[in-house]
């Protein structure tokens, strides 16, 4: 097992956003590798990684508040066109500073106004954006949820959190997750 990137403890409790590298980025592994390590220099967490190829209907049930848009079809075309790479994110405010890494949701105001973001680095167009991040607690458990329905976002805050909180840990590049790497410091 490979070990990389030890991550600063955390003084504050860590929130989780969901963060999905979108399949145009995902058919070219470099750029993935690379937004990944943006992610790692920024100290999330990586606490669950999968890589999942979405049906229409599941992109229905994700994108159900911009049906009827003119952008629509174009965006579940989009989203179902290849595999993605989806990430439950750990970090004091994720859900706000894996927004501001992403940049603008339209690429060519974020080439604009962000040209360090990812989505002006690599999005392409308005629809192809590069990456996806929830934008409120509310939409980050309804998301988590919809990609890692295994996963116990309760479950998660009384039993983990602490830990990725106080103890040490290690991003392992082969499974895409940090690990605890001590057995010490967490007391709540
Ligand atoms: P996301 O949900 O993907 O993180 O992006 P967002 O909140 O910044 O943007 P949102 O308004 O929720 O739009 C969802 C996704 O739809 C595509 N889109 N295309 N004008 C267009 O062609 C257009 N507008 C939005 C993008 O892929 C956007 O991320
Ligand atoms: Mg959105």
């Amino acid at each position: 097992m490979t070990s990389v990137g030890v991550v600063k403890r955390a003084a504050n409790v860590l929130e989780l956003t969901l963060a999905v590298i979108k399949p145009d980025v995902v058919a070219q592994p470099l750029k993935v590798q690379e937004i990944k390590e943006i992610i790692l220099q920024n100290n999330f967490y990586f606490i669950h990684s999968k890589i999942l190829t979405w049906s229409k209907e599941d992109a229905g049930k994700f994108y159900a508040e911009h049906k009827g848009k003119f952008f629509y079809n174009r965006l579940v075309g989009y989203m179902t066109s290849g595999p993605m790479s989806a990430h439950i994110l750990a970090r004091e405010n994720a859900i706000a500073h894996w927004r501001n890494l992403m940049g603008p949701t339209k690429v060519f105001r974020a080439r604009d106004l962000a040209p360090d973001s990812i989505r002006a680095r690599y999005g392409l167009t308005d629809t192809r954006n590069a990456t996806h991040g929830s934008d409120s607690p509310e939409s980050a458990r309804r998301e988590i949820s919809i990609f890692f329905p295994e996963f116990n976002m309760d479950e998660w805050y009384r039993n983990e959190e602490c830990n990725f909180r106080n103890k040490t840990c290690k991003f392992c590049s082969d499974k895409d997750i940090h690990v605890i790497t001590d057995n010490d410091g967490c007391t709540s």
